[in-house]
């Protein structure tokens, strides 16, 4: 997470995630699935300021980044209710410390959301973070990592700030790795959309025979024509059964020169891993022009 800006105020960028590897292992006890999953943070933003007031109360609006340039029509999204996970992080940090501050968050999407790219949960992990730090509360970073895990499962990866990262357990153990770079990928979003919840619900442990170790080394030593052999996602499968969108997208992509493609997280955005920026950006251009989503060109976080 980058920060920016001394107390009364902070801003904070919450970066997107895909997952180049994601094997569900088994169903558990609690009803979650325990699974390894390969995280990569992108270089893709949503932006939240944190504005503290005299009042307990929070509050929160949402905008289209795209429409915040100066003189720009001021787009307000859907979705903000009061289930948001940003508003439900804020308030399980004001519950568990019994603060009398309250706050107002300003968050600037530009990460598509419900499309297994985190945003939702990355922005909740900027939360957790910003108010730590405007309510200066003096929280460690493993005490906001158990908070986290009590909102959801992908949002300790994004306050462990690291680039990469194996995720193990029911995604909250979280094993920062590094994985050189730049990888380029070709992101497509549906216009539609699924539940994490019934997606996990239809999904059967993954029989691949190798494990998310095995691609990270590939990937640590620049192996990649062997390393996108690994990509694998246990999620796609039902997400498939699921939503005709994401097996469009599967032949679409299927039809260009990616190292490597599939869904990632429970879907439904779909990429492709590119040699080059160059090469993203053809693959982009093709793919635009099959009407199938919204498709854009994203890197790893250096
Ligand atoms: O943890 P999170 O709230 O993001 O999970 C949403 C839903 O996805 C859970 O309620 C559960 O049904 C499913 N899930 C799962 N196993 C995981 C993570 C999520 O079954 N490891």
């Amino acid at each position: 997470m980058l920060c920016r800006g001394p107390n009364p105020n902070v801003t904070l960028f919450a970066p997107a995630k895909l997952n180049l590897f994601l094997k569900v292992l088994g169903k558990r006890g609690d009803g979650y699935h325990e699974l390894e999953t390969l995280m990569v943070s992108l270089a893709l933003y949503d932006t939240l300021r944190f504005h503290i007031t005299p009042s307990p109360r929070l509050t929160l609006s949402c905008r289209d980044a795209a429409s915040c340039r100066v003189g720009g029509p001021v787009r307000e999204m859907p979705g903000v209710g009061d289930d948001n996970l940003v508003l439900r992080a804020a308030r399980l940090l004001q519950e568990t410390t019994g603060t009398q501050y309250g706050t107002h968050i300003e968050l600037f999407k530009r990460i598509p959301m419900a499309a297994g790219l985190a945003g939702g949960s990355s922005d909740a992990a900027a939360t957790l973070v910003g108010l730590n730090r405007l309510w200066n509360l003096g929280y460690s970073n493993n005490e906001l990592m158990s908070l986290a895990a009590r909102l959801g499962s992908d949002i300790p990866f994004f306050l462990a700030s690291a680039t990469a990262a194996v995720c193990r357990g029911r995604g909250e153990i979280v094993e920062p790795c590094s994985i050189p770079g730049p990888l380029w990928f070709v992101v497509a979003r549906p216009g539609t959309g699924l539940s994490t919840a019934e997606v996990f619900r239809h999904c059967r442990p993954g029989s691949v025979p190798w494990s998310v170790d095995d691609l990270v080394t590939r990937l640590q030593t620049g192996r990649h024509s062997t390393a996108q052999k690994l990509f694998y996602n246990s999620l796609q499968e039902p997400a498939e059964q699921l939503n005709p969108d994401v097996t469009r997208l599967r032949r679409a992509f299927a039809r260009q020169p990616f190292l490597g493609h599939q869904m990632s997280g429970s879907g439904t955005s779909y990429f492709g891993w590119c040699r080059s920026r160059r090469q993203a950006t053809q693959c982009a251009a093709r793919l635009a022009a099959a009407r199938l989503g919204d498709v854009f060109i994203v890197s790893n976080r250096p």
